[in-house]
C-alpha cells in the first residue's frame, strides 16, 4: 500500500493500491464514526463498481444509500445537486454522516460540493475511478458545478477525509479518457519533475501507473500544501490550461476533450516562450513527441487572436493581464504576468 499524507488545514491520507476498492469499507471505517454513507456515482461507474463498494461498507456496519446521475459533464449542474440534497435529506443524513464519491472528476466535484453545503458541511471521501480524477481532481479540495455562464463557476473548497485510489479501475476506463488523464500527467512532469517526464518518455506509463499516480498526487499535494487557496504557486498547475480553456470554449466544450486542449495549450505556450528565449531550446520538441506517444494532439487550426480573446474572459484572468505559466526547462516552471493585449503577438 502506498500512502500519501496531505497536510492541509484538515490533514488526510491518499491510499493507492490495486484491488483497494474491494475493501473500501475497512479503510472508511477507520476515519469516521458515521452511521450512514451516501455513495454518489454515475450511470457507467455504478454498474461496474458500486456493488463492491456498497457491500464492503455494509460488511463494516454502515447503512448505505446510493445516488446515481447520468454520466457526463452535462450532469454537473445545480439541478443534479438539488436532487442530491433531496436524496440526502430523505435518507435522514445527519451532520455526522458521510458522502462517498465513486467516479471520475465530475462525480468528485459534485459530491464534494454537496458535502460542502449540505447542513453547512459534512465529511466526504473520494474513490476516484478515472485517471484524471486519480492524478488530479481528487486532490486539492476544489469542488463545484457548472452554470450556463461557465464551467466550475460555482463551488467551494472542501478537503476529503480520505482518498482511496484503486488503479485496477483504469482497466475499464475508455482509452479516450485514459489519454485525457495522460495530459495532466505530462503537465506535472513539465512543471515540477524532469525525471517523471523522462520516465514517461522511456516507459509505457500504464505499466507503472501506481508509481506515476503516487508521483503526481505527491506533486499536487506539495503545491496545494504551500498554497491551498490558489494565491501563488498553485497557478503552476494551470500550465497549458490558459490557452487550453480558450480552445475548449471555442469548440463549445465539444470538439476537444480537456486533456486534448491542455496538450495543445502546453505545446503552443512553450513554442512561444522558447521562441522568445524564455525556455531552454529543445523543450517544445520533447513535449510534442511525448504528447504524440500518448495519442494527444499538438496543434489546432483555431485562430490565434480568437484564442487570445477568449483568454481575456477566463475567470482566472486579472484586470488587463493574464498569469501565463512558462517552463524554464522541463521540470521547472514559473509565472509570467503578461498584458492581454500582448498575448496574441506572444503566441502567434
Ligand atoms: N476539482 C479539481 O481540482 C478538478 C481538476 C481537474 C478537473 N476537474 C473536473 O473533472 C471533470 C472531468 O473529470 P473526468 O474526465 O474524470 O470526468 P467524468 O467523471 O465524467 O468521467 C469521464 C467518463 O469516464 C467514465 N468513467 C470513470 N471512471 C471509469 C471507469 N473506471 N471505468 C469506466 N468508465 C469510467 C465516466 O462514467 C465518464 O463517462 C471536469 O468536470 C473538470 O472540471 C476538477
Ligand atoms: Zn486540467
Amino acid at each position: 500500500m502506498r500512502t500519501v499524507r496531505v497536510n492541509t488545514s484538515a490533514p488526510y491520507d491518499i491510499l493507492i493500491e490495486r484491488g483497494l476498492i474491494n475493501s473500501a469499507g475497512d479503510y472508511i471505517k477507520k476515519v469516521t464514526s458515521a452511521k450512514k454513507v451516501m455513495v454518489i456515482s454515475d450511470t457507467n461507474v455504478e454498474k461496474l463498481y458500486a456493488e463492491k463498494v456498497v457491500s464492503s461498507l455494509e460488511k463494516n456496519g454502515f447503512e448505505t444509500g446510493l445516488f446515481v446521475y447520468e454520466a457526463g459533464e452535462k450532469s454537473k449542474t445545480l439541478d443534479t445537486i438539488s436532487a442530491m440534497y433531496s436524496r440526502l435529506a430523505d435518507f435522514n443524513m445527519s451532520r455526522k454522516d458521510i458522502i462517498v464519491a465513486l467516479g471520475g472528476g465530475v462525480c468528485g466535484d459534485m459530491a464534494g460540493f454537496a458535502a460542502a453545503t449540505y447542513m453547512r458541511g459534512i465529511n466526504f471521501i473520494q474513490i476516484p475511478t478515472s485517471l484524471l480524477a486519480q492524478v488530479d481532481s481528487s486532490v486539492g479540495g476544489k469542488t463545484g458545478v457548472d452554470i450556463a455562464q461557465g464551467k466550475n463557476l460555482v463551488g467551494a473548497f472542501l478537503q476529503p477525509i480520505l482518498v482511496l485510489i484503486d488503479p485496477d479501475t483504469l482497466k475499464t476506463l475508455p482509452e479516450y479518457y485514459v489519454n485525457d488523464g495522460m495530459a495532466e500527467i505530462i503537465k506535472y512532469g513539465c512543471i515540477k519533475d524532469g525525471s517523471l517526464f523522462k520516465t514517461l518518455e522511456d516507459e509505457n506509463a500504464l505499466d507503472i501507473i501506481e508509481d506515476i499516480i503516487e508521483k503526481c498526487v505527491s506533486i499536487k499535494r506539495d503545491v496545494v500544501n504551500r498554497d491551498e487557496k490558489e494565491a501563488g504557486e498553485r497557478m503552476l498547475l494551470n500550465f497549458g490550461h490558459t490557452l487550453g480553456h480558450s480552445l475548449e470554449k471555442i469548440y463549445n466544450f465539444e470538439g476537444l476533450s480537456h486533456g486534448q486542449a491542455v496538450a495543445i495549450g502546453m505545446v503552443m505556450i512553450t513554442r512561444a516562450s522558447q521562441r522568445a528565449g524564455l525556455t531552454e531550446s529543445g523543450t517544445v520538441e520533447r513535449i510534442i513527441s511525448l504528447c504524440k506517444k500518448y495519442s494527444l494532439p499538438t496543434s489546432d487550426k483555431a485562430d490565434v487572436d480568437e484564442i487570445a480573446r477568449y483568454c481575456a474572459s477566463d475567470k482566472k484572468a486579472g484586470f488587463g493581464s493574464v498569469n501565463l505559466v512558462l517552463l524554464k526547462k522541463i521540470g521547472e516552471s514559473y509565472i509570467k504576468n503578461t498584458p492581454l493585449n500582448e498575448l496574441g503577438d506572444f503566441i502567434r
